[in-house]
């Protein structure tokens, strides 16, 4: 059986990867992922504000230094400072596995700490995925603004560095698709559906805003599932689902909505990195159901592309959905 993808142009052995998470700090993580079958990690997010903490420290030591002293230091050295730790794991999992490692950053405006991605290359990532995480509470914001923002950070990395890089974006654009075509534009090699938001809630028994992550759900996946779905075949950019894999239906699904990489978090933090294997076995037996002899004979089967009813991605068939296709589960 052939399990194989490609992503952001790797050649992976299936398309099951590791979604960044705390469990990419551990460099015996990251090869008991490889080991129980991921075909990629991403590591976890470096923020832009870390980054630019460290610049600022070694900029200011620089201005400290006469003159003489500071000839002697290496050409580009302010802009080439950043933090050690996360340059450090890359080169660290790069020996440790033969797998491809993905780089995260995670920031929120164009500023230096783009050109901190060159580091990231040269510290041995196979590609970058970037997290631009931004919510516009600050009501000035308009949408086109927000969406050059994006567009403006992506074409930065690109031409800073020479590896793939990936966003891994909201689905809140007012037009999802017409952001990822200005991506595409300026040469984004995927797309990450979708980024997890920090959503506060309130405990009413102390009055006070709760701040945690939730682990996802199965029922997470559709979402992303319509959106992959909508732009399978329409776009350059490689397709990757995030969001909601708890078992290896939820993985057939998103690779027949044209997904070319299904990433998980969530099951992973909750099973342990062995239960990427159960994921993998899972995948092959619900192939095996089918009779299905390699990932491409179905990949993108039921994108929005491939079917003759499109109705189910669109709108026209909303209103009788909601009179008729209720489903409520006991
Ligand atoms: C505890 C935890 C930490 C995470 N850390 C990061 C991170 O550092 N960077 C990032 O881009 N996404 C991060 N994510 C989001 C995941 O990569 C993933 O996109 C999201 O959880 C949806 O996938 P899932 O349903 O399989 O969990 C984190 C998720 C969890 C649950």
């Amino acid at each position: 059986m052939d399990l194989s993808t490609t992503y952001l142009g790797l050649a992976l052995k299936n398309p099951l990867v590791a979604a960044a998470s705390p469990l990419g700090r551990d460099v015996g993580t990251i090869r008991r992922l490889e080991d129980a079958g991921a075909a990629a990690v991403v590591l976890p997010s470096l923020f832009q504000e870390e980054i630019e903490d460290e610049i600022e420290a070694m900029e200011r030591m620089l201005l400290d230094c006469d003159a003489e002293a500071q000839s002697f230091l290496p050409p580009g050295l302010t802009a080439n400072t950043g933090p050690e730790g996360y340059l450090k794991l890359i080169a660290k999992a790069r020996e440790a596995v033969d797998i491809p490692i993905i780089a995260s950053l995670n920031g929120s405006s164009l500023s230096g700490w783009t050109s901190y991605a060159e580091q990231v290359e040269q510290a041995g990532a196979s590609a970058i995925e970037l997290n631009v995480f931004f919510l516009p509470t600050d009501l000035i914001w308009s949408g086109v603004e927000i969406e050059c923002r994006h567009i403006d950070i992506m074409q930065a990395v690109k031409q800073a560095v020479s590896i793939p890089v990936s966003i891994k974006l909201s689905p809140y654009f007012s037009s999802l698709g017409h952001v990822v075509r200005g991506l595409d534009q300026v040469g984004a090699d995927g797309y990450v559906l979708f980024n997890r938001f920090y959503q506060p809630d309130i405990d009413l028994a102390d009055l006070k805003l709760v701040r945690d992550v939730r682990l996802s759900h199965r029922g997470e996946i559709r979402l992303p599932l319509l959106w992959i779905g909508a732009l399978a075949g329409k776009v350059k950019g490689s397709l990757a689902a995030s969001s909601g894999v708890q078992t290896a239906a939820e993985v057939m699904k998103y690779l027949y909505a044209g997904a070319d990489v299904v990433t998980t978090a969530s099951a992973l933090i909750r099973h342990g990195a062995g239960y990427m294997k159960t994921l993998v076995e899972g995948l092959v037996s619900e192939m095996q159901a089918l009779e299905l002899e390699s990932v491409a004979d179905f990949r993108g089967g039921l994108s929005r592309r491939k079917v003759t009813n499109r109705e189910a991605f669109d709108r026209a068939n909303y209103i009788q959905i909601i009179r008729t296709g209720v489903h409520a589960p006991e």
